[in-house]
């Protein structure tokens, strides 16, 4: 079967506080969507990768990956939600699709073939998932804790998030109209009564999203085999 990528790439980043958005902060020796476009467009098995950004990025165009035969380009929308139905427009109906966050830059090729062998067994789809290690708490609003919450099989969603494209389009777009919560693409389709495997990822695919995750996802992607 077809497989693409998607990269939802159009968020302004505003919790990093830095001037540009954090996709393009420097990693090493070169920007964070520059390693997660690498990662992917030297995947043997990814036909195309679709990025989405922002209509007002200046950015894009400067990146070594901008002119790269595999990538596609597509105007993202308000949520990251948006932005992901954008990139499943220019998809095929038949593909399946990879959906990864721009901001999680260490990502391996060990666990993209991992997702992708799911499919055979899990035919609605998986994504990538990490157990939680630390005990889990619920609070009330003024930060005083009312319950522990039992962390067997509790995950950590992580990307890339796998599905079949005619179904993630169809589940995203009904679950955004009706208002659900939707943060990621299995929560999609979870609302539409589907449910997605989880295959245990690196816990190292760290989101980047506060200054400190900067010198951690540094630190990964050096030790990274
Ligand atoms: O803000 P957060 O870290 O959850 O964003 C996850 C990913 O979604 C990021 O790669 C961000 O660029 C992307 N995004 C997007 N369009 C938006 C908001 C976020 O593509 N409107």
């Amino acid at each position: 079967k077809q497989i693409i990528a998607i990269v939802p790439a159009a968020g302004i980043g505003s919790r990093m506080g830095a001037e540009i958005p954090k996709q393009y902060l420097m990693l090493n020796e070169q920007t964070i969507l520059g390693h997660t476009l690498d990662c992917l467009l030297s995947h043997p098995k990814i036909d195309k990768v679709i990025v989405a950004i922002n209509p007002s990025d200046d950015y894009f165009a400067d990146l070594p990956q901008a002119s790269h035969p595999k990538l596609q380009c597509v105007s993202g929308g308000k949520e990251r939600a948006d932005s992901v139905l954008a990139g499943l427009n220019l998809a095929d109906e038949g593909a399946w699709a990879l959906v990864h966050d721009a901001a999680r830059p260490c990502l391996t090729h060990q666990d993209i073939d991992k997702l992708i062998a799911s499919a055979t067994v899990h035919p609605q789809g998986a994504i990538l998932a990490a157990p939680v290690r630390d005990t889990m708490k619920r609070t009330n609003a003024e930060g005083v804790i009312t319950t522990t919450v039992c962390r067997d099989q509790l995950w950590h969603a992580l990307t890339p998030q796998f599905f079949p494209v005619k179904a993630l389009t169809h589940h995203l777009t009904a679950a955004l109209a009706a208002g659900a919560l939707i943060t990621d693409e299995a929560s999609a389709m979870e609302w539409a009564g589907i449910m997605p495997a989880v295959v245990t990822g690196r816990a190292d695919n760290i989101k980047v999203t506060h200054p400190d995750d900067l010198q951690l996802a540094s630190l990964f992607l050096k030790n990274s085999i």
